[in-house]
């Protein structure tokens, strides 16, 4: 977003330029790291998001890491779920067509409601990366469960409660059969 990309850009220490994923200006191998947390879950097309992996796997250093993150296929579904939408019509449509093949939108633009997105399933982003010629390191999930309990935000703010919390999610985090409860995911990749 241009806008944010200037407030970036006035920070002492930060160079930041509007850029599309899947056709970076910037040279090969010319970065320690690449965190792409945004674009993957904008692409609707899954050719477009193996080209976008593969520029992020150009433009790092070889060995070097690619952090992607990705929306879980059932993020929707959980968070209507919490948030006791069952029976709204227009959330019922909204899942139906996540579950169906991913790919969700709010076409009746309702406020408050995520925009066009795609929805992975977990298991798909291992074959992303190899189709875009890099190696899988892991795929983490986020939050796993945690995000689906109402008191979050005051366990967080209890640094005891917090640091068990967040020792439980390290130990689960990458957990393949609890993935697809975590509405992120992030996947981690080498060139
Ligand atoms: C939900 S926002 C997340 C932004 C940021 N990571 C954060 O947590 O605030 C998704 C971001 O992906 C960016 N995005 C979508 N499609 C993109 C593309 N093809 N290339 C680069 N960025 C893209 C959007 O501009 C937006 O900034």
């Amino acid at each position: 977003m241009p806008l944010h990309v200037e407030q970036a850009a006035a920070l002492s220490g930060v160079t930041a330029a509007v850029g599309d994923a899947r056709a970076l200006v910037e040279g090969e191998a010319s970065y320690d790291a690449v965190l792409a947390l945004g674009p993957l879950y904008h692409l609707i097309d899954r050719a477009d998001r193996v080209q976008a992996w593969r520029e992020f796997g150009r433009v790092v250093v070889s060995g070097g890491v690619i952090a992607g993150a990705a929306i879980s296929r059932f993020a929707a579904l959980n968070d209507g779920l919490r948030q006791d939408l069952i029976g709204d019509p227009s959330f019922l449509h909204v899942v139906d067509a996540d579950l169906n093949d991913g790919r969700h939108r709010n076409e009746l633009n309702v406020p408050g409601r995520f925009t066009t997105a795609y929805f992975h399933h977990p298991d798909e982003l291992a074959g992303e990366v190899a189709d875009a010629g890099l190696r899988l390191h892991c795929v983490l999930g986020v939050e796993c469960t945690a995000w689906l309990v109402g008191t979050l935000p005051v366990l967080l703010d209890d640094p005891v409660r917090r640091g068990l919390l967040l020792g439980w999610l390290r130990r689960i985090e990458a957990e393949p059969t609890l993935l697809g409860a975590s509405s992120h995911l992030l996947t981690m990749a080498h060139r």
